[in-house]
């Protein structure tokens, strides 16, 4: 852990920037430029160059004015009722009950970490004081992925949607605290934001509408004012974070297998589709504004997760595998962020979708009916979308119209062993039929605060503009389009130190490592994750690392 805030260099050191949203470049290259004139120290300075590019890393370069910063955070599940010395059979509520029995010091004060226990109220506001005093001022926005309600595994402490509410309120307040009025924290709506879990009714359902409008609510100024018609509709929504890039704040429950409250995307009226309309109608947005897109859910698209008709059309949706007419270029969409797993992983999407056209303009007969905003869709968009909806909109039980996919429950809160080696077979399947697939999409899961394994979560650095040619700053990045992501670095908190600690902790989250040093690639464009799942398949010792880094071990 140590080491590893060496290798990180000094991003997370200088926090004085005068814009909030940027930092600017370091001191130590101006001084190194002031003493230019000295031959010894230009040769120091060449070999400390030759050292860091034949690590792979190049510490500097991300102090450019060209790159912007982002954190992606999630997965807080708050819990009230964490009490320090509980067992974890109570789920961290209760002591042991044995009259003699010691408390379990591994409960402590900022949570126990390889555990199912959630996250304590401590474990949330030091998070919280961290990012305030390190992050905030120093990033463009915050994708926040959702789940803060705690886990409803305590038989003797059964959960409402109240609770989950509550939940939300200190999690938003949380943030609000660490970043709030310098930038866009944007929030999502989870599996355990809804009551009970995973189950959320489609649109116009009392339910939903109600669970909506509360995590409204809660998220209190989080949700652009604009987007809260679309959001108390379906739990999705837009934020335009610049003039260049909006993020699609998408809600995973109407793709998701475990949700039987919805069926697939196969009807014409299902809220799977709905939604993926809406995606729709926001990239043809973004294309006719010459923006590019971040995709923020909770629950990551692939076979397992999502119901097959609403992966493959995600899928496609993503991919664009069908260029919308007219002149402009379509989006780029340039992330794909999603949270659940707690564990800290990338996959392919799209190649495994079923990619048959039909004849004529290549749309398949869903594309053209949501595509169509003259029909039932533009209804929507001219309708739910731009203006509040009547109460009385109606209750359709979704279960009843449509089967796709049986409503696989995957409760387990346990990623399997063989997690690491199911991604790279697929890494494998996808690089050799690549040619077949010119438009890949990359998804990415972050790790999570919840102390599944230790609290963590990310840091990417993406490209605002192509850098000026001036000293120091070369043409590395000219093949990208602006918005590519550069970098990324995971920060995580060793619960088994903090919990130790006596008095206030200095930096509650380290450094774990940085993406570009481990696996010696200098970005994250589809290029480089097709270039990353090579390297890993040729290597043993690289597959070996990436598995350790999975569950946040270095
Ligand atoms: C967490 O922060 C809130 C808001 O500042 C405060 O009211 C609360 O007492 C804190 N709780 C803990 C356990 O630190």
């Amino acid at each position: 852990m140590r080491e590893s805030t060496a290798l990180l260099g000094n991003t997370s050191s200088s926090s004085s920037s005068s814009s909030p949203c940027r930092q600017q470049s370091s001191n130590k290259r101006r001084a190194w430029i002031l003493a230019g004139g000295l031959t010894f120290l230009s040769l120091v300075s060449l070999a400390w160059w030759t050292t860091l590019a034949a690590t792979g890393g190049q510490d500097t370069r991300l102090n450019s004015p060209a790159v912007g910063r982002f954190i992606h955070i999630t997965d807080l599940h708050v819990d009230p009722n964490y009490r320090i010395g509980a067992s974890s059979y109570s789920q961290c509520h209760r002591r042991p009950t044995s009259p003699t029995a010691e408390i379990d010091e591994k409960t402590g004060k900022y949570g126990r970490p390889f555990s199912k226990c959630d996250s304590p109220v401590a474990l949330i506001n030091a998070t919280s004081e961290y990012l305030r005093k390190e992050w905030r001022g120093r990033v463009d926005f915050v994708a926040w992925t959702g789940d803060s309600g705690r886990h409803d595994g305590d038989a003797e402490l059964p959960r409402a949607l109240d609770e989950i509410i509550e939940q939300n309120n200190i999690a938003a307040g949380a943030l609000r605290h660490a970043f709030g009025g310098t930038c866009a924290v944007i929030p999502n709506v989870g599996n355990n934001d809804v009551s009970p879990h995973n189950e959320l009714p489609g649109p116009g359902h009392k339910r939903a509408r109600k669970t909506f409008r509360l995590l409204a609510k809660a998220w209190q100024g989080l949700v652009p004012q604009d987007q809260l018609p679309a959001f108390h509709y379906g739990g999705y929504f837009a934020y335009p974070v610049s003039p260049r890039l909006t993020v699609l704040s998408v809600n995973t429950m109407y793709w998701y297998r475990a949700n039987d409250k919805v069926g697939g995307c196969k009807a014409e009226d299902s809220p799977g589709l709905a939604q993926l309309a809406w995606m729709r109608w926001q990239i043809r947005m973004a294309r006719e504004q010459g923006r590019d897109i971040i995709v923020i859910g909770h629950v990551a698209p692939n076979r397992e997760n999502y119901r097959p008709s609403c992966y493959k059309a995600y899928a496609r949706t993503v991919s664009q595998i069908v260029p919308p007419p007219g002149p402009h270029a379509p989006p780029i969409i340039h992330a794909q962020l999603f949270g659940h797993s707690n564990v800290d992983a990338w996959a392919f999407v799209g190649p495994d979708a079923d990619w048959e056209v039909s004849e004529r303009d290549q749309r398949l007969w869903w594309e053209k009916q949501v595509d169509d905003e003259e029909g039932r869709f533009g209804d929507l968009i001219r309708g739910a979308w731009t203006a509040e909806q009547q109460d009385d909109a109606s209750e359709r039980d979704w279960a009843l119209m449509e089967d796709d996919g049986s409503a696989l429950v995957t409760t387990s809160q346990v990623v399997p062993d063989d997690f690491v080696e199911t991604l790279l077979r697929e890494y494998e399947r996808v690089v050799m039929q690549t040619p077949r697939h010119p438009r890949l999409g990359i998804t990415t899961i972050s790790p999570s605060v919840i102390p599944k394994l230790q609290p963590a979560f990310r840091v990417f650095h993406y490209l605002l503009s192509h850098p000026q040619k001036e000293k120091g700053h070369d043409s590395r990045w000219s093949h990208l389009a602006p918005g590519t992501l550069l970098d990324y670095d995971v920060y995580t908190a060793d619960l088994h130190k903090r919990n130790k600690e006596e008095g206030g902790v200095k930096k509650f989250y380290e450094p774990l490592y940085r993406f570009s040093r481990v696996y010696g690639i200098g970005d994250l464009s589809v290029d480089s994750y097709v270039r990353w799942a090579k390297r890993l398949l040729t290597s043993k010792a690289l597959r070996k690392r990436f598995r350790s880094l999975t569950f946040l071990d270095m």
